[in-house]
């Protein structure tokens, strides 16, 4: 009863604190743990990728990429308030400011599949920005596949 009490308790507390800081905690507790990738695809022998990731209040890189690197990061999804992750990025003359976490279920709200994965995983290529899907559509043969969301221009 004592032990059922305290339980209680502290779910109230919980439940109470809706800004307790969750993804300070290395596995979730009740919210599920998503992991954004920011993959560099662009050729080779081109200017150098320069990336900055952040949320609100949340700081992720402001860096250069090489050709394959593979910035990620991962948070827990909070039940109150949906996260948003935005990513600048700056090739050549070239620069753009896209989205690329701001739905928990689809990773963003333009993209056409659920995301079962809890990953985001994004391309930037010489012809935009490609988030990975998966379709399983047919049950029996699902497939990835990387779907063009956003362009330079
Ligand atoms: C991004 O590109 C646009 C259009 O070329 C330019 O006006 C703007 O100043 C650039 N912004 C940044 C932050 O580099
Ligand atoms: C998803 O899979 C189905 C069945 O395999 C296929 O018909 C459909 O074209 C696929 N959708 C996309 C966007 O690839």
């Amino acid at each position: 009863m004592a032990l059922y009490y305290n339980i209680s308790f502290f779910l109230l507390l919980l439940l109470m604190t809706p800004n307790l800081e969750l993804s300070l905690v290395k596995s979730c507790f009740l919210a599920p743990k998503i992991q954004v990738h920011i993959i560099n695809k662009l050729p080779s022998n081109t200017a150098q990728l320069q990336v900055h990731c952040a949320s609100k209040d949340d700081e992720i890189a402001n860096e250069y990429l090489a050709i394959d690197e593979d910035l990620h990061w991962s948070f827990c999804e909070s039940f109150f308030e949906t996260t948003l992750y935005f990513c600048h990025f700056w090739w050549g003359s070239m620069n753009k400011s896209i989205t690329v976490f701001d739905d928990a279920e689809l990773c963003v709200h333009s993209a056409l599949y659920a995301n079962y994965n809890n990953n985001c995983k994004w391309e930037v290529r010489q012809d935009g920005f490609y988030l990975e899907m998966y379709n399983i559509t047919d049950v029996n043969n699902p497939s990835f596949f990387m779907y063009h969301i956003n362009y330079w221009s």
